[in-house]
This record gives C-alpha cells, structure tokens and sequence, in this order.
C-alpha cells in the first residue's frame, strides 16, 4: 500500500508556474525573441540553468557560461521578487486538506522539488512544518526526468519507490517519477500528461480512498 506522497512544488502546491513564465518571457524579450506558453511547459520541471540553455536554442543565440550565469541570475532576481510577495492564500486549492488528510492517515509527505527557491515559499505560504522531507535544487545534481530527486525523497524517509505516490504538473517530473518505479499522478491536462498512471486538474479532486 502506499505510504507515502512525493509532491512537486511549482504548479503542484502554488502556482509558481506563472511567476517563472513571466520572469522567462520577460528575458526572452529583452533577448529580442518570443516566449510562447507551450516552450514554457517544456521548461517545467527543469533546472534554471538548463532552461536558460534551452531558451538561448529556441532564439538562436549563443551566450558563454559566464554570460549564462549572468541572464540566469537575473531571471532569478525578478522571480525572487514576485516569491518574496507570496502569502498563504496562493496554496493551490485542495492543498492543504489533502495534506492534512495524509498526515492524518499516518502517511509520509515529502517535496521533491528542482527549485533552489523552494524554501522560500513554503516558508512564506507556512507550508514548511506539513512536509515530513523537503529536497530541492539545492540537493540534487541530476535534473527531472532524472529520478534522483524522488530516489532521495523515498530513502530519506526509508520508504520503498513502490510505495510512493508522485504528483507532478510537468512532463519531464511524471518522467522521473516512472523512472524512479513509483506511480506518477498528473496535475494538469491528460492531452499533456501522458506518462501519467491518472491526471486530475488539481490536488482538489484526490482523496485517499482514490489512492489505495
Ligand atoms: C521547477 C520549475 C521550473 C524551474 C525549476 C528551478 O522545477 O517547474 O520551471 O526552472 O523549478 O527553479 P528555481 O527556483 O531554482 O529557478
Ligand atoms: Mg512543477
């Protein structure tokens, strides 16, 4: 049976989604070129460094790592200052009560997360004290649809990838969840998610029941 739920933070638990569309658009055009909303899906799961690299390919221009670091940092800047605002009422809806739900059943919650923010916002939507393990991009080397962040979260709580459940809003998480052996539940659309075991539109239409 299940004993525990790996969640993924952007788009998952808050709707960070928009502030990192909004943050890359931003860069994008300053670069000269456009930014649509399906390239953003494609960057969804992937390391800030990796997106970036990504980016430059769609626009055609090629940048040093130095330079990389530079653009990185300053997308990061704007992002942070729209995180930074955040309050408890961007918990996406379902969140909490799902969570609860879980704590209540004697099941482990855990985040598994490729954002090096993620402290900040779980710490400015008081989410931080309902996650039993928190591991983030400042913990993994290897980006989704590489396992290892889900793989951390399972040994750190001592459970077996069998037993966890991930629920993931991109393509390339429900890809690492698969490559971890755990089940992946989908948030978001089943036309784009089609790794998923199941995909419901948000956390607010999963119960327990529906996960045993
Ligand atoms: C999540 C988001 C990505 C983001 C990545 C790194 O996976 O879905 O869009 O690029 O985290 O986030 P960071 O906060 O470290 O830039
Ligand atoms: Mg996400």
């Amino acid at each position: 049976s299940i004993a525990a739920c790996i969640f993924d933070l952007d788009g998952v638990i808050v709707d960070t989604a928009v502030y990192h569309y909004q943050a890359w658009k931003r860069l994008a055009n300053e670069l000269g070129f456009d930014f649509t909303e399906t390239q953003n899906e494609r960057l969804k799961g992937i390391s800030r460094v990796r997106s970036l690299q990504l980016m430059l390919e769609w626009g055609g221009i090629q940048k040093t790592p130095e330079e990389q670091q530079v653009l990185a940092t300053r997308k990061n800047d704007w992002y942070v200052n729209m995180i930074n605002r955040m309050t408890p009422q961007e918990i996406l809806p379902g969140v909490l009560p799902f969570l609860q739900q879980c704590r209540a059943a004697g099941i482990k919650t855990a985040l598994g997360s490729a954002s090096k923010n993620a402290h900040t916002i779980l710490e400015r939507t008081g989410l931080l004290p309902l996650f039993d393990v928190v591991v983030d991009g400042n913990a993994v080397t290897a980006s989704k649809p590489d396992p290892e962040v889900f793989l951390r979260c399972a040994a750190l709580l001592g459970i077996t990838p069998d037993r966890c459940v991930v629920f993931e809003d991109a393509v390339a998480g429900i890809e690492a969840a698969k490559a971890a052996g755990m089940k992946a539940i989908g948030i978001g659309e089943s036309t784009v998610l089609t790794g998923a075991d199941e995909v419901v539109a948000g956390l607010y239409e999963m119960n327990l029941e529906q996960l045993s």
